[in-house]
């Protein structure tokens, strides 16, 4: 006979308790991608008509994208992008980007003008970020004549909408600290933050902007 000690039995409880927080943070996740129309709730933000613009924006998951927007999405992309990995030694491959546009979970905010024909692009993903529930930015390009209305801010007020009526904890992005542009618009216009996962000494940060929802569920994971 005896006592298993009570130390084991703690740390057991805890592994329970951590395993089932986990499954939670998890589940909130899941719940985000099961929405068959993300943006449904937001009518308010198919929409942007102010400055001189006209658009509208559409939700599409990555298997409702069609070949000529995803191939005009990566087209953008590497037009504004090429440059700046290389130059941050990152390198760039058609591939690899092509494949990360393309991947099960991406899911895509696509702005058109009247004509139907794309103008801005967001790519973002429901994930779990280092444990935690977001909503992670993964691309935001606007072509030159739609840019600096505010069409840019607007879309990432979506992102943020969108984790908050999922109850995910931020909107995360990765930034180039080399490039001015992104930088700027993430800090100065959207008042992100560097968040807590950012690397020290690498040629990019992790910024963030948290929901409400983060505070409580941190706490109990701590
Ligand atoms: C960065 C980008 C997504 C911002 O969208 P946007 O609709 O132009 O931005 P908004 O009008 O909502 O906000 C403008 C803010 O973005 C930043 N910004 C945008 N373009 C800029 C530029 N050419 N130079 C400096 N700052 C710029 C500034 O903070 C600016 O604020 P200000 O006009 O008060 O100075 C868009 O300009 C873009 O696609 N640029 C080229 C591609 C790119 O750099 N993509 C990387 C994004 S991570």
């Amino acid at each position: 006979m005896g006592r298993k000690s009570a130390k084991a039995s703690e740390r057991k409880l805890k592994r329970k308790q951590e395993k089932e927080i986990s499954d939670q943070l998890w589940t909130l996740v899941k719940n985000a991608n099961d929405v068959e129309k993300p943006l449904s709730p937001l009518v308010s933000f198919t929409k942007y008509v102010r400055n001189g613009l006209n658009v509208t924006i559409e939700c599409r998951k990555r298997e409702e994208m069609d070949e000529k927007t995803m191939n005009w999405a990566f087209e953008l992309t590497k037009f504004y992008m090429q440059n700046t990995y290389e130059e941050c030694g990152w390198g760039w491959r058609d591939k690899d980007k092509m494949n990360e546009l393309k991947e099960d979970q991406a899911i895509f905010l696509i702005a058109r003008d009247e004509n139907a024909a794309p103008v801005a692009f967001v790519h973002f993903r429901f994930d779990l970020d280092y444990g935690l529930p977001v909503v992670y930015c993964y691309e935001i390009h606007l072509v030159k004549e739609v840019q600096r209305k505010g069409l840019g801010l607007f879309l990432m007020q979506i992102l943020q909408l969108l984790a908050i009526k999922n109850n995910l904890f931020k909107v995360v992005a990765t930034v180039i600290t080399m490039n001015d542009v992104s930088m700027k618009f993430f800090m100065d216009k959207l008042k992100f933050i560097e968040d807590d996962t950012s690397p020290d000494d690498e040629s990019y940060i992790i910024v963030c902007k948290h929901t409400k929802h983060n505070t409580n569920t941190t706490l109990s994971l701590t």
